[in-house]
């Protein structure tokens, strides 16, 4: 299990920070009765709002029924739940139940336009007490507002985040080096979730956490594409989402997969389908662009999935936690190497003409030599992805940036052809920013299997 599930606070006690929201929580619940207003919790994604409301539920015994404010089968069963004003009818034995609705922002623009409208019109009638989840305020409509009691979760501060990761730590027996904890308190920006993702990132399967870990395997690599992946999501503008798809660490392929792993947000089946087919697509492009070393494609790629995905998540934000893709957890990090290992030793091996078996036995230490002289020519010859380099010289945060380098370089070069060519071949639109098709292949065209090794 994950830390995020795994230390996911089960009473108000445990709930670090916004102790004023916690109290008036707890208080709102001691005192309930239906003249009561229901609660509306917001603020930051990571802050603790579900947590609370179930932490809430546990420490006062009741049982929570959890409705998706969005779906449209939510009026129906809202009635049906909200409407019962037996407490004794649980099997649990509960006192009461306890109606949760989250993402209650995401109401507004969607088919079902009465949404806000019908919730206004149950809270009214609820004999069963209330709470809305939402991360944005703004985004709720006027009349919501005005019939529910607003508290507000605070961004957490690094230093109460601190005390947290060092609990998670021992209880998992790794011991931390304390500037390892305040770097990804501080990085995590108010978000615990986020933080203790990135703990997790840096700290499984260790017994000691040192701050060096967590520069290279949380703050700059991983942290960085959650906060990717959780910007497709919440609908953030196409310009940034290009913009952190080049800052991120990882490339294209890497950040394909994560975005696969991340299909299971999506708000529904239509919007999955056609963020599959987004996701087809780029990977078309991510093909060629290292079957041709034509790294302009990268940019498509990346266009096409991220912006695609993001539009067909319509903003809906991601309410869970964003995990690595679930394909590396499944292979697990020997099989994966393996995996890249068998794929490499194949792809050279049609390239230079020499069996498998021969290079791995007599070439692969001469290869390495050559490889961490000069990586870059090498990632150009040999057409290697990120982790196909990390095999050689064995630093993925460099092998990534390398690969990231000659892409850059090498789109740089075909803008200058590019222009080159332009004034000769003026009816040609500039090839460089339209994808070109199959057809365009010749345009560049060192065939494979003519790589020269030595
Ligand atoms: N205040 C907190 N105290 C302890 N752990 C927390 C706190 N806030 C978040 N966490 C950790 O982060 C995880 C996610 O928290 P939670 O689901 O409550 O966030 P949220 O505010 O509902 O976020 P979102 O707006 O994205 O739904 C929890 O499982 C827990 O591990
Ligand atoms: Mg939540």
């Amino acid at each position: 299990m994950d830390w995020v599930e795994k230390y996911r606070p089960q009473h108000l006690q445990d709930v670090v920070g916004n102790s004023g929201a916690v109290r008036q929580m707890y208080e709102w619940a001691r005192d309930w009765s239906r003249q009561k207003k229901p609660l509306l919790l917001y603020g930051k994604p990571g802050t603790g709002k579900t947590s609370s409301a179930y932490a809430l539920a546990n420490d006062m015994h009741w049982e929570v029924v959890e409705l998706n404010a969005s779906d449209q089968r939510t009026k129906a069963a809202l009635e049906k739940v909200a409407g019962s004003g037996s407490t004794t009818a649980s099997l649990s034995g509960a006192s009461r139940k306890l109606i949760l609705l989250d993402e209650a922002d995401n109401l507004h623009g969607q088919a079902d336009r009465g949404g806000a409208k019908a919730i206004v019109e149950i809270i009214a009638a609820s004999m069963q007490p209330i709470i809305l989840i939402a991360n944005d305020y703004y985004a709720l409509t006027k009349e919501l507002k005005a019939v529910t009691e607003p508290v507000q979760f605070r961004a957490l501060q690094a230093r109460s985040i601190v005390p947290r990761l060092r609990h998670i730590c021992a209880a998992e027996g790794v011991a931390c080096d304390p500037a390892a904890l305040d770097a990804i308190a501080e990085r995590a920006d108010g978000d615990m979730r986020a933080a203790v993702n990135m703990l997790y990132a840096a700290a499984v399967g260790r017994e000691h956490l040192a701050a060096g870990d967590v520069h290279t395997s949380a703050k700059d690599e991983r942290s960085t594409i959650f906060e990717l992946v959780g910007s497709v999501y919440k609908g953030k503008r196409d310009a940034d989402l290009l913009r952190m798809a080049v800052e991120v660490e990882d490339t294209p392929d890497t950040v394909e997969q994560w975005l696969e792993g991340s299909l299971s947000h999506m708000p529904d089946f239509a919007s999955r389908a056609r963020g599959y087919a987004c996701l087809a697509r780029a990977d078309e492009y991510i093909g060629r662009t290292y079957r041709r070393q034509y790294y302009t494609l990268w940019r498509y790629a990346s266009a096409v999935m991220l912006l695609g995905l993001a539009d067909a998540a319509g903003g809906h934000g991601v309410h869970d936690r964003i995990m690595p893709p679930s394909r590396w957890q499944k292979m697990g990090a020997s099989k994966k190497q393996k995996t890249i290992r068998a794929g490499l030793s194949r792809k050279l091996s049609e390239m230079t003409h020499i069996p498998e078996d021969a290079l791995r036995e007599d070439f692969f230490t001469a290869i390495s030599i050559l490889v961490e002289q000069d990586p870059a020519r090498y990632v150009r010859e040999f057409e290697l992805d990120a982790d196909e380099l990390n095999l050689f010289i064995h630093d993925k945060a460099r092998a990534a940036k390398i690969v990231k380098e000659v892409a850059k370089e090498e789109k740089a070069k075909e803008k200058k052809a590019a222009a080159k060519e332009k004034p000769a071949t003026k009816a040609k639109k500039s090839q460089d920013d339209a994808p070109p098709a199959d057809a365009g292949e010749s345009r560049r065209d060192p065939p494979p299997g003519q790589a020269t090794l030595f």
